[in-house]
C-alpha cells in the first residue's frame, strides 16, 4: 500500500467523519437490509418459510441472491432461478450461480432438519438446463416430517458465518486436524482438498493474487463487479444485495468525492489503486486453502459443490477459521485461461475433473453479515 496515498485519502474522509459526529458514525449500520439475519427463523410458524428464512442466508456469488421461490404449500415449494440475476461475464455458463442455489439447498435442508422435517429435494424436475441456464424449475422441495431427527450440529453455526475478505494472521498457522475437519464435511458425491502449507500454500497465495488483479485490470470483468457495488447506508438499504462497500470510514470517501462507482472502475484514481493493494494483501496473507473438485461439470455436480461449499463453510466457522472463495482463477472467460489451465494441472489429476471452488483460510478478527433481501421478496406465492 502506498502509504502516504493512503493517508492522504483517509485524511479527508477523517474530515468528513469528523464533522458528522459520533452520531454519523452510529447511524451508518443498514439496520434494514441486515435484518434477515436476526429475524431468521423467527417470522413464520409453517416450516416451509422457516427453513426457507434460513436458507436465503446462504452464500452465493457476488451476493446476487438468485433464487426464486413459488410456495405451494406450507410444505411444499419449487426454486427457480432469477435470471436476471446472473454474472454473464465473470460466470458466463452460470456455474457459479448454480453453486449458489447448491448452497441455498443445503442450508434449506438443515434448517428443515432443525425442526424435524427431512427435506425431499429433486433435482431438475423438468430436465437439467445447458450452457445456458433457463425459467425451467432448480429444485422442487417437499418437507416430510420425521420423528426422532437430530439436528446437524453444523446448522448452529449458520448465523455467525460470514465470508472474511480481511488479510488473516500471518503468525498463526492452520491445524492440519481442522483441515481435515473441512475434507470431513464434504458429502460423498465431491471430492475436496486442502493445503496449509509448504510450496503449494505459496503457490496458491501468488496465483490468487495475480487472478485477481487481472480480474480487476480486465475492464469488462471487473465493471460487472463495480456495477454491483452499493457505496453507503442508502444504496446498501435501497438494494441490499451485490458488494456492499459500507460503513463511516468508506461513506466519509464517498462525501469526500474520493470513492464511486466511476472512480473505482478508473485504474488511474486512488480507490483503484487501493483496491489492487487491498486485494493483494489479502491473497498473500492467506494461510490455507481448502478447494472442491468434481469428476464432471453437470448442473447436479454444481448444486452438490454448493451442498457441500456450505458444510465445509459452517465447519469452518465451528472450528474458529475465517475463508473467502478465490474463484478467479477458476471463471472460464479468456482472461482467466492461463489460471484456469495452471490450477488445474495442479489440483484436478484426473481426466475431465474440475475445480469447482477455492477458498482462502487463515485466523482474523471476526466480520459482519452481508445484506439479505427478505424472504418475502424472493417468495411467489400459489
Ligand atoms: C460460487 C461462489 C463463488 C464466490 N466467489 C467469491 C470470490 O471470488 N470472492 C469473494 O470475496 N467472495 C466470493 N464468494 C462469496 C460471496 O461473495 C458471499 O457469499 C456473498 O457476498 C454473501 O456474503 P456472506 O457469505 O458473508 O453471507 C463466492 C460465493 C460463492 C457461493
Amino acid at each position: 500500500m502506498n502509504r502516504r496515498k493512503f493517508l492522504k485519502i483517509a485524511g479527508s474522509a477523517s474530515i468528513i467523519i469528523a464533522a458528522g459526529g459520533v452520531g454519523f458514525v452510529a447511524t451508518r449500520t443498514p439496520t434494514e437490509a441486515l435484518k434477515p439475519w436476526k429475524t431468521a427463523g423467527l417470522l413464520y410458524t409453517d416450516p416451509m418459510r422457516r427453513a426457507l428464512s434460513f436458507a436465503i442466508l446462504a452464500p452465493n456469488p457476488h451476493n446476487r441472491q438468485p433464487w426464486i421461490v413459488d410456495l405451494k404449500s406450507d410444505t411444499e415449494a419449487v426454486l427457480t432461478c432469477d435470471l436476471e440475476r446472473l454474472l454473464p461475464d465473470t460466470d458466463p455458463f452460470s456455474r457459479q450461480i448454480v453453486i449458489g442455489l447448491g448452497c441455498f439447498l443445503e442450508l434449506f435442508s438443515l434448517a428443515a432438519r432443525d425442526q424435524g422435517y427431512l427435506a425431499d429435494i429433486q433435482l431438475f424436475p423438468q430436465g437439467m438446463p445447458g450452457t445456458k441456464l433457463d425459467l425451467r424449475p432448480i429444485a422442487h422441495l417437499k418437507l416430510n416430517k420425521q420423528i426422532g431427527l437430530i439436528s446437524d450440529p453444523l446448522f448452529a453455526e449458520t448465523l455467525n458465518r460470514h465470508t472474511n475478505r480481511e488479510p488473516y494472521d500471518t503468525s498463526r498457522p492452520i491445524e492440519d486436524q481442522k483441515l481435515q475437519h473441512l475434507i470431513k464435511a464434504t458429502n460423498t458425491e465431491v471430492s475436496a482438498g486442502a493445503t496449509n502449507g509448504g510450496k503449494l500454500l505459496d503457490d496458491l497465495r501468488v496465483l490468487t493474487k495475480d487472478a485477481i488483479l487481472t480480474e480487476i485490470k480486465t475492464p469488462k470483468a471487473f465493471q460487472e463487479s463495480v456495477d454491483l457495488m452499493r457505496i453507503g447506508k442508502a444504496e446498501i438499504e435501497a438494494s441490499p444485495d451485490g458488494i456492499s462497500l459500507g460503513g463511516a470510514f468508506l461513506e466519509g470517501l464517498k462525501l469526500a468525492g474520493v470513492l464511486s462507482r466511476k472512480s473505482l472502475a478508473d485504474p488511474s484514481s486512488q480507490s483503484f489503486q487501493i483496491g489492487l493493494d487491498m486485494n493483494e494483501a489479502s491473497a498473500i496473507s492467506s494461510m490455507g486453502f481448502v478447494w472442491i473438485n468434481t469428476k464432471g461439470n453437470s448442473r447436479t455436480d454444481q448444486i452438490n459443490v454448493g451442498r457441500s461449499y456450505l458444510r465445509v463453510a459452517l465447519q469452518a466457522t465451528k472450528d474458529g477459521l475465517s475463508m473467502q472463495p478465490m474463484s478467479q482463477a477458476l471463471q472460464e472467460y479468456a482472461a482467466m485461461d492461463l489460471y484456469f489451465k495452471t490450477i488445474h494441472d495442479r489440483l484436478a489429476n484426473k481426466p475431465g475433473e474440475r475445480m469447482q471452488m477455492l477458498a482462502r483460510l487463515g485466523y482474523a478478527e471476526k466480520v459482519g453479515p452481508a445484506p439479505r433481501w427478505p424472504l418475502a421478496t424472493r417468495i411467489k406465492e400459489a
